[in-house]
């Protein structure tokens, strides 16, 4: 883990509401591992306090990609930051990753919590593995990576729960199309994870859990989850990925 200052390559919208940032970090960007985060200080003065954690959705020559939707002050501040600055960025965080055996990958990613599993795409396609993405959201202005994915060259398939973009219903209306030989990684809404758990075989189910994060480190405790032993565990130090049957969501 590296406490860096970052230089901002590109910060600019991709959506109505969702950011794309490019930041050089070559402390960090050769040494992360799908599912990996940062957490990122969004303003020089003390308000707001505290960082903000983001995925790290993909690395490009000693820069880290984060794709973020605007919902607070501390991401309407990070959209506010010009190419050129300087951004505080810890990292990269967390010990929990997914899994990359088997063969076949379901990646399932709920609105902006695709980015929880971009690079995990490009890596297990690196490994050889074939890969297929469902991205679910509300309605169409929570679909804000679908280029990303097009540019990439993945396959994929869309839902929205109003039928403004792509298929209409929820992305557990897709999952009797894959067997249970794909394994299973997803990131999203706590409600689509328990959605998942319940359809799934728990065993071949991880999940990235985005709890509301204050250090990302392991010190605050502010992360904490139950596991199946009824004990805490810290998200950002622990997970972020737990297989689905280790944690109670
Ligand atoms: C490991 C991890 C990875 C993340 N990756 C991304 C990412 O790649 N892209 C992205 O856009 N966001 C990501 N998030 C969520 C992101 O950290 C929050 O959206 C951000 O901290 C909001 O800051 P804010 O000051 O703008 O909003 P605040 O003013 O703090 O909150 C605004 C609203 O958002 C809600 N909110 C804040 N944080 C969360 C959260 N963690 N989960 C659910 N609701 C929340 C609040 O309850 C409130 O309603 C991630 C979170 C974690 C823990
Ligand atoms: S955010 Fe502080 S322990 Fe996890």
């Amino acid at each position: 883990m590296k406490d860096i200052k970052g230089k901002v390559l590109e910060n600019i919208p991709i959506s109505s509401r969702t950011y794309m940032m490019r930041v050089l970090a070559p402390q960090i960007a050769p040494y992360v591992r799908p599912g990996q985060f940062v957490m990122v200080k969004v303003s020089h003065t003390k308000d707001p306090i505290g960082r903000r954690a983001f995925a790290i959705a993909d690395i490009k020559e000693d820069s880290l990609f984060i794709f973020y939707d605007v919902v607070g002050r501390g991401t309407e501040l990070l959209s506010s930051l010009p190419r050129g600055s300087q951004v505080d960025i810890l990292g990269p965080l967390g010990k929990g990753l997914f899994n990359l055996d088997g063969d076949k990958h379901l990646l399932v990613g709920g609105g902006i919590g695709l980015a929880g599993l971009t690079l995990l795409g490009k890596e297990l396609r690196k490994a050889g593995k074939k890969v297929f993405f469902l991205y679910g959201a509300r309605s169409k202005e929570h679909i804000s990576m679908e280029n990303w994915l097009k540019e990439e060259g993945f396959d994929y398939a869309i839902y929205t729960e109003d039928g403004s973009y792509g298929k209409k219903g929820l992305i557990t209306d897709a999952l009797s199309d894959f067997d249970s030989s794909w394994v299973v990684s997803a990131c999203g809404p706590k409600g689509m994870l328990k959605a998942l758990k319940k359809l799934i075989d728990p065993n071949r189910l991880y999940l990235s859990l985005e709890s509301r994060m204050a250090c990302g480190w392991g010190v605050c405790l502010g992360c904490v989850v139950k596991n199946k032993e009824g004990h805490y565990v810290r998200v950002c130090y622990e997970g972020p990925v737990f297989r689905a049957d280790e944690v109670i969501l």
